[in-house]
């Protein structure tokens, strides 16, 4: 049996059907309704933040916070993240300047101030894998420069540090609630954000600029249906048991393939309440006698399908037209050499061993 690199959590079908049941006499499908509404409540508990607003997909509630941030000029990002980070950027009409990334594959910061320029904007910091950015330090850098700061916290649901949500730091944070994800509304995003003002901006972006009788900015269409926030409200419920599934598949991984030369296991940050979103291992040939590439293909062979992510690098695109990659040479190196493992909710243990045992052979 083939074991793919992820699987979308299902609840049950009935469970799912009972949510969405009172659709069909409140006919209320989408427009901020009243499943949406519950499932704002429950995620701003669940996640520790003081704000928070839904979305279609993740991407566009990006789009949405730099929009309402009113930010024009450059933010200063990284190229080691999913496609989305820098459309974002670049359809809000801003301009990403590549900073390099960490062994954590996160920004890193010692590298921030030496890009600010007059022109700089904000940072836009990625949460990678589960592992978070050094976000005092960051914000720290902010502070003294005036800038705002955002994140793509598209990986780290859950994920808690210093007892707060890590979605609580920054201006905004971005959140995406994609099938893939630890959490999922089928598609969908979130936006969380401190300044409670920001509420009524981040609104209008997502509906067209409408807001009440006048037409305050030049807006999209992003609002989260009731069928996605009724996928939402039934994934919460099992979402603990799920988590403890993941944290058991991951320490299977680094159990056995803990040994193992040339494999770089997932970085971990310690005092962080962590996700287990994904199991990510950095290939070096020389040690252990296939690179990346090759691995994955041999993997393949064997039903077992794992993922190059991310790999081209988003300053890769063909759009820029020219080698964005030269000044951030571990981003290129990574996008080259890290493999991520199958790794979901109840992926069995035997299905673990089966890819360890492939890797060893
Ligand atoms: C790092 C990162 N940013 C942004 C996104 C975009 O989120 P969405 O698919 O919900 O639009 C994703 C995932 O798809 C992601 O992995």
């Amino acid at each position: 049996m083939a074991i793919n690199v992820t699987k979308s959590s299902m609840p049950r079908f009935e469970e799912y059907c009972e949510e969405i049941k009172s659709i069909w006499e409140t006919t209320h499908l989408t427009n901020m309704g009243p499943i949406h509404n519950r499932l704002k409540e429950e995620l701003k508990k669940r996640l520790k933040v003081e704000n928070i607003e839904l979305f279609v997909n993740g991407h566009l509630a990006l789009y949405c916070a730099l929009k309402a941030l009113g930010l024009k000029g450059e933010i200063i990002t990284t190229p080691f993240t999913f496609a989305s980070t820098t459309n974002a950027i670049v359809q809000a009409g801003c301009v990403p300047v590549f900073c390099d990334v960490k062994p954590d594959y996160t920004i890193d910061e010692s590298k921030i101030e030496a890009l600010i320029t007059d022109k700089t904007v904000a940072i836009l910091g990625v949460h990678v894998y589960g592992n978070i950015c050094e976000v005092d330090a960051i914000q720290k850098i902010a502070d003294k420069h005036s800038l705002k700061v955002i994140y793509d916290a598209a990986h780290v649901f859950g994920v808690e540090y210093k007892g707060k949500g890590i979605a609580d730091y920054g201006d905004i944070s971005m959140l995406s609630f994609h099938a893939t994800k630890v959490f999922h509304t089928i598609e969908g995003g979130g936006l969380c954000f401190k300044d409670g003002a920001l509420a009524k901006k981040i609104a209008e972006q997502r509906n067209f600029g409408v807001c009440g009788e006048e037409l305050t900015c030049f807006g999209t269409n992003a609002k989260m249906n009731e069928f996605q926030a009724a996928m939402g409200i039934c994934n919460l419920r099992h979402l603990d048991e799920e988590l403890e599934s993941r944290k058991q598949a991951f320490e299977r991984y680094n159990e056995k393939l803990g040994k193992v030369a040339g494999l770089t296991l997932p970085p971990i940050h310690e005092g962080i309440k962590q996700n287990y979103a994904y199991y990510p291992v950095l290939v070096a040939k020389e040690k252990f006698g296939l690179d990346r590439d090759e691995l994955a293909n041999k993997l393949a062979a064997q039903n077992i399908f794992a993922r190059k992510y991310f790999y081209p690098l988003v300053s890769e695109n063909k759009e820029f037209g020219k080698d964005m990659t030269e000044n951030t040479p571990n981003a290129k190196y990574y996008s080259r050499n890290v493999l991520c493992l199958p790794m979901y909710a109840h992926l069995p243990l035997e299905d673990v061993d089966r890819i360890v045992d492939a890797i060893l052979k």
